[in-house]
């Protein structure tokens, strides 16, 4: 970022009028949208920079009012009336826009975001995100507080279902997929800004605001941040969000190292840094570390910046480089996605159009998981009369937590609705909320649906929400389950939760397991389909789920220090040879794929080389379906001895494939050899070993259902 150059108007015109005529003419030549941040964009923010006093300057970078009875006051920056920089409108994702200042006013509701990873399909979640992106400016709002891409760390913090999932890899690519979307340019009016969040290592709820992540150098390069970075260098996002948490004991708005070092500095990140709301913890730390705007701010919010950062640059504390640098940074995104010049508008005809009703229900359909089917799946609806769908949530919609992420629909398609639906008028469905009390009817039924879920105070973001407890079922849900598996020997179970659950007592009583996550407005409908075989599954896991919780790293939610690893999730498994009750990728359907005849083109690649590796997919079935190809890579000849060495084997490439019954076909999947590299904290590069890697091609992470060949990597 250039630093400021003060222009002078000294044309004909003089002072603020001068400086319009040349606004002016600059916008006409400015194109206004996503992609790149010209230089014209950045020069005519350099002017508007050298009209603004230095208080009109603090006010740019932040705003709102602490007035919980008007929340639309917390959600936008002060802009300046004089120049006419309008503030920048925050809106919250990432399962819907969440109208916070118009809780009556809904909007389309999707699968929440774990639910979207497990449909692997990243040009899915870019429709999804493109759709979010014109809902939020027919909302009025400029930037759409999405996506979240913080990592699965362990299936009880409280927030994963606002994430893509423990894989890093996964992550970046569906982070920028989304980002893609929503920030793409559309033929009218302003491109919405997305905000990536929350940066870095924010993976605990309950200590959420103070805990200290501490993290060494090759897990934090590695494992933490990767993900970011992919979606800066690819999807060009306008903003990023600080974290409330510390890392390695700064926290995330005050951190030299995470916002200026790395992110600016090493990634070139060229857009702005948001506090997270009530984030930032200091006046002179975070003005001096990167942070560009606190929300909310100013008087009477109780920020640390607004006056108070006024009187530390007057003071000397901050130099007011820092500050112009922030504000180039916020005014050059402004003009670059179009805030200047399209004022925002309500559009209620662009929200919650039945297109993009349409989308919830693709991806739905796609992001639901199959675990278990013992011959019950799917459904005859010749062969069956009677079911019941029982349980506290059978009859409600499950849609994530009440916090940031709470996008209302105007309706919402419960698991008993969609059965009910989809039945037809030869099966009678009924639903009770437990078993007591519909014994008799529970153990007459040909079927019995139950539907356990985790309430909204029981998973979700911390206030409003908590950590998991446990990674069990809640009781009262597993007490449904086990009194209607005690009277009936054909339950079918529906899962609805962001994180995984263990099962150990209860998996063998129940004849088929359906992990519908928090499955958006029209997840009954899907989970209707899906049961009766209208359509068929291709959900698979973007998440390990592990026999007991003791088979995972303990989870920390209440020391004030944690220390996270370089290992969790399936390459925390591998590396300690413990075997998951479903791996990381795992997911059935109503057909069988076989693969064959895995083929890797060049055997030895250069380390800017790519690898390219083709292999065969039969649909063996009798049905149509979408089979997720899944590429991971082993490190077995690893000479890294340190104490942290290599993982088994990571995700490096995927692809959604359709495949009708008895089609086969040849795909093909690419790794650059780049995205092997690994840390190398002495020289603080990153390195790529040169030696025979293995490859691994097949349906899940499971080692024995993987074909394996081999490449090396040379110099
Ligand atoms: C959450 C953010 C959210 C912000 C604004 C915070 O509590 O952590 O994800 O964007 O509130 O609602």
């Amino acid at each position: 970022m250039k630093k400021k150059k003060r222009l002078t108007v000294g044309l004909k015109y003089s002072g603020i009028a001068g400086l319009l005529l040349i606004i002016a003419f600059v916008l006409s030549a400015c194109s206004a949208g996503s992609g790149g941040g010209g230089s014209e964009e950045q020069g005519l923010a350099e002017l508007y920079l050298s009209e603004l006093t230095l208080k009109e300057k603090i006010d740019i970078m932040g705003g709102g009012r602490l007035d919980w009875s008007d929340p639309s006051d917390m959600f936008s920056t002060l802009g300046n009336e004089r120049l006419g920089i309008p503030g920048i409108i925050f809106a919250d994702g990432p399962r819907g826009v969440r109208r916070h200042n118009r809780q009556s006013e809904t909007s389309t509701t999707f699968p929440v975001s774990m639910a979207r990873a497990a449909t692997w399909d990243v040009n899915l979640e870019e429709r999804i995100g493109e759709i979010m992106g014109i809902e939020t400016r027919a909302s009025g709002y400029h930037n759409l507080l999405a996506p979240t891409i913080n990592q699965v760390m362990h299936p009880r913090h409280g927030r994963v279902q606002e994430t893509y999932g423990e894989d890093t890899y996964l992550l970046g690519e569906f982070g920028a997929a989304f980002v893609k979307g929503v920030q793409k340019k559309p033929t009218e009016g302003y491109t919405v800004m997305a905000c990536v969040k929350h940066f870095a290592a924010n993976n605990i709820e309950d200590t959420r605001f103070s805990v200290d992540a501490r993290v060494d150098e090759r897990s934090l390069r590695e494992v933490y941040l990767p993900h970011f970075k992919k979606v800066i260098d690819e999807a060009n996002v306008a903003s990023i969000m600080g974290a409330y948490n510390k890392v390695n004991g700064y926290h995330a708005c005050e951190n030299y190292q995470l916002l200026t070092k790395i992110l600016k500095n090493e990634w070139g990140f060229n857009g702005f840094v948001v506090s997270d709301w009530f984030g930032n913890r200091s006046t002179i730390d975070s003005a001096v570390s990167g942070l560009d705007i606190e929300m909310p701010s100013s008087e009477g919010a109780n920020g640390y910046w607004g006056p108070t950062l006024l009187t530390a640059i007057e003071n000397n504390d901050v130099p007011e480089e820092n500050i112009d640098e922030s504000v180039l940074r916020i005014l050059t995104k402004q003009i670059e996605f179009g805030t200047f010049d399209h004022s925002t508008s309500i559009d209620g005809s662009k929200i919650e159009t039945q297109e993009h009703i349409n989308m919830t229900k693709e991806a739905a359909r796609n992001g639901i998981v199959l675990l278990k089917n013992d011959s019950i799946l799917p459904l005859d609806r010749d062969a069956i009369s009677n079911i019941v769908v029982v349980g506290e949530f059978a009859d409600s919609a499950r849609l994530g937590d009440n916090a940031s992420s709470n996008s209302i629909p105007s309706y919402a398609i419960s698991p008993y609705d969609g059965i009910k639906n989809l039945a037809g008028n030869s099966i009678t469905v009924s639903t009770f909320s437990t078993v007591t009390g519909s014994e008799n009817e529970v153990s007459n039924a040909d079927v019995v649906v139950v539907v356990c879920a985790y309430a909204d105070t029981e998973e979700g973001e911390g206030v409003f929400s908590q950590d998991r407890v446990s990674m069990t079922l809640p009781a009262d849900e597993l007490q449904v389950l086990n009194d209607a598996a005690a009277l009936n020997s054909n339950v079918i179970v529906i899962l609805e939760s962001g994180g995984a659950i263990t099962m150990n007592n209860w998996i063998d009583n129940v004849k088929g397991i359906i992990m519908a996550w928090y499955p958006g407005m029209e997840g009954g409908t899907a989970l209707g389909e899906l049961i009766f075989g209208d359509i068929n599954f291709s959900g698979k896991l973007p998440q390990s789920f592990p026999v007991s919780e003791n088979d995972l790293p303990p989870f920390d939610n209440t020391s004030a220090t944690v220390t996270y690893s370089y290992y969790h999730g399936y390459r925390y498994l591998e590396k300690n040879g413990i075997t998951p009750l479903f791996p990381f990728g795992y997911g059935l359907s109503y057909t069988t794929y076989a693969y064959s005849n895995l083929q890797i083109t060049e055997n030895t690649i250069s380390k800017t080389g790519t690898l390219s590796v083709n292999v065969d997919v039969e649909n063996t079935g009798g049905r149509n379906g979408e089979e997720i190809v899944q590429l991971y890579v082993g490190y077995a000849n690893t000479g890294i001895s340190d104490s942290i060495g290599r993982p088994v084997k990571e995700l490096k490439a995927f692809d959604r494939v359709s495949l009708e019954a008895g089609e086969k076909k040849t795909v093909t999947l690419t790794v650059n050899a780049l995205d092997l590299a690994y840390y190398n904290t002495a020289t603080s590069q990153w390195e790529i070993e040169t030696m025979n890697y293995e490859v691994y091609t097949g349906p899940s992470s499971k080692l024995s259902d993987l074909l394996t060949g081999a490449f090396t990597v040379t110099n």
